[in-house]
């Protein structure tokens, strides 16, 4: 049995950080993790990622986003993530299917049903036990993703980052829309609250969850 656990969030929301010390804290418990993300995670999603997040592809029309998400997802999910849980790890994913509901349905406003379809399609059956949403106003977040852009002097990811703050926040309305649908998988997290807090609430989770399947993750003692 394995784990799958996913993290989301408006753009500067702080996943990475917290994404590295879950990893750690597996990693102390001796459990097999792996991080990867979306779009990307492996070569084809990679390249999908590179052509998404090309601030100098201004023309690309919602449509063709969305198919480049869900098909680098298809081959994520594939390559890395089934085969992954299959040995019985855990994977740690950085965004996933409700990222692409957030930001090309509630954002992009592309029809919700397509979306679930496709979603569906691309994710081939796997679903996450738990997603992290860490969650704070537009505005604080995309401040912080600026700000990180310009200290790593890194250009690549201002085709979203340019977008209006009223896409951001429809964006964050949407997220927060996902989590009330579904309240047992997706838990709302105000990453206001300073990066230690964030991930005690991160842990305590994790490891109600691991209480409750701990047998059946490969290596957990
Ligand atoms: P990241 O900055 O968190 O790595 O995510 C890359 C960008 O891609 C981010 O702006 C959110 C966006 N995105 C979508 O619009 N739809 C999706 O399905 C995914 C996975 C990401």
């Amino acid at each position: 049995m394995s784990l799958f656990i996913t993290f989301e969030g408006v753009e500067g929301s702080g996943k990475t950080t917290q994404i590295q010390r879950l990893k750690k804290y597996f990693n102390r418990k001796g459990i097999p993790c792996k991080v990867t993300r979306e779009p990307g995670g492996c070569p084809i999603g990679e390249e999908a990622r590179k052509i998404l997040l090309n601030p100098d592809h201004r023309e690309m029309v919602p449509t063709s986003e969305l198919l480049l998400y869900e098909a680098a997802r298809a081959q994520h999910v594939k390559e890395v993530i089934k085969p992954f849980l299959k040995k019985g790890g855990v994977v740690l994913c950085d965004r996933f299917s409700d990222a692409t509901l957030a930001y090309q349905g509630y954002g992009r406003r592309i029809d919700l049903k397509w979306i679930e379809r496709l979603n569906h399609l691309s994710s081939q059956g796997i679903r996450p036990d738990v997603t992290f949403l860490l969650d704070c106003p537009s505005d604080v977040g995309l401040k912080r993703a600026l700000q990180r852009n310009r200290t790593l002097k890194q250009e690549r990811e201002e085709r979203f980052e340019r977008e209006e703050i009223q896409f951001h926040q429809r964006v964050r309305k949407g997220y927060l829309a996902i989590a009330k649908k579904e309240p047992h998988r997706v838990r709302v997290i105000d990453t206001r609250e300073g990066e230690d807090k964030v991930f005690e609430r991160i842990r305590k989770i994790v490891d109600d969850l691991i209480g409750s399947k701990g047998s059946r993750i490969q290596g957990f003692k």
